[in-house]
């Protein structure tokens, strides 16, 4: 399994996805605040796994500690915990995840006698815990959201919601992996991806990886290979679904999904339900991460557009709900109208 981080007596390691395609190279951060630096830089990123990374950069950092008293130690976990939550505000794992870190910190800590050590390592365990469910959640997905996917033909993703995206096996890709294994005969078409070229580098690098067939493409030509039937089917992940089915995901996802309406393509979704934010009403309300104008500036430390020009970088989209053909998640498969099926959902999960 592609090891994209990892709990180990040391810190956390990561594989630096920064570095892919090209160098395999390994980061361990042995602070919280080194874990949030590896989630701005986008060593670490993708939404499940970088909510499964500030878990462990909160367990990290309360292990670290030399507080001597609860409330001490107490005061710790907040900053601790408001530095990651500063890292990168769309993607709503991140916070889900810190949340239910603090829930077990004060859930240990209201225990009668419980030592520091004992607090220190239940917060150890419920990080470990949340690497081992999110692989279970991906392989869930891929096993309900296998047969949406062709017989045979092409399957277009943007971005990168794999392995890379995860702890292991990935949410669109890992549909993508669970139907090959089913014995769908599939080729995938990766976006590049502007800016950050999360296609280009690490979907395509991790379906080569599995001997998936793969052929990259610049964004601006999937229109053009939509039209000549090449694609069948997309499929792509999300970073926060608001409670309407509105997804923010990568920048250029949205421009994606009005390209398969037109061409009469499903448009899917595949995400977990940490990814599921019902308290968000509606797309409008999702804060999308504008990222540094260098990304779109340069590449590869050369750079490209005149001195002084304007730049945007928004790094998200919304796709409204309603190009969403459905969601894939690991309790089912979602179809509109969202805002109950969601609702429906949110029951059968507390269970
Ligand atoms: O900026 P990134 O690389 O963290 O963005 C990642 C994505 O947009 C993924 O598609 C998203 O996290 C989906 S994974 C369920």
């Amino acid at each position: 399994m592609i090891p994209t981080l990892e709990w180990t007596a040391e810190g956390v390691r990561f594989l630096d996805q920064t570095r892919l395609p090209l160098e395999e190279t390994y980061v361990l951060a042995t602070t919280s605040d080194q874990v949030a630096d590896v989630i701005t830089t986008m060593v670490v990123r993708g939404a499940p796994a970088i909510g499964v990374a500030a878990a462990m950069g909160v367990a990290l950092g309360v292990k670290n500690s030399s507080a001597t008293t609860l409330p001490a130690l107490t005061s710790e976990l907040e900053a601790i915990a408001k530095t990651l939550a500063s890292t990168r505000p769309t993607a709503v794992n991140l916070f889900w995840a810190i949340e239910r870190m603090r829930g077990r910190f004060f859930a240990l800590a209201a225990q009668p006698g419980i030592t520091l050590d004992a607090i220190k390592a239940g917060l150890i365990a419920e990080a470990r815990a949340m690497y081992d469910e999110d692989i279970a959640a991906c392989r869930s997905m891929g096993a309900h959201g296998a047969a949406l996917m062709p017989a045979s033909g092409g399957v277009l993703t943007h971005c990168n919601a794999g392995a890379l995206a995860s702890c292991g096996y990935g949410m669109a890709l890992g549909v993508i992996r669970a139907a090959v294994e089913r014995g769908h005969q599939l080729h995938v078409y990766a976006d590049e991806t502007r800016p950050f070229l999360q296609g280009a580098r690490l979907t395509a690098w991790e379906m080569m990886h599995d001997g998936i067939p793969t052929t990259v493409l610049c964004d601006n030509m999937a229109a053009s290979l939509m039209r000549q039937g090449k694609i069948q089917a997309v499929i792509v992940g999300s970073d926060r679904v608001a409670a309407n089915g509105d997804a923010a995901n990568k920048i250029g996802t949205y421009g994606v999904a009005i390209l398969a309406k037109e061409h009469g393509i499903p448009f899917y979704v595949a995400c977990p339900w940490s990814t599921i934010d019902l308290a968000t009403a509606n797309g409008d309300a999702i804060p999308i991460e504008q990222r540094p104008a260098i990304e779109v500036t340069h590449h590869g430390g050369k750079q490209l557009t005149p001195h002084g020009v304007g730049i945007e970088n928004p790094a998200f989209d919304v796709t409204p709900a309603r190009y969403i053909t459905a969601i894939i998640t690991e309790h089912g498969i979602l179809r509109p109208p969202y805002t109950e099926a969601l609702r429906g959902l949110e029951v059968e999960a507390a269970h």
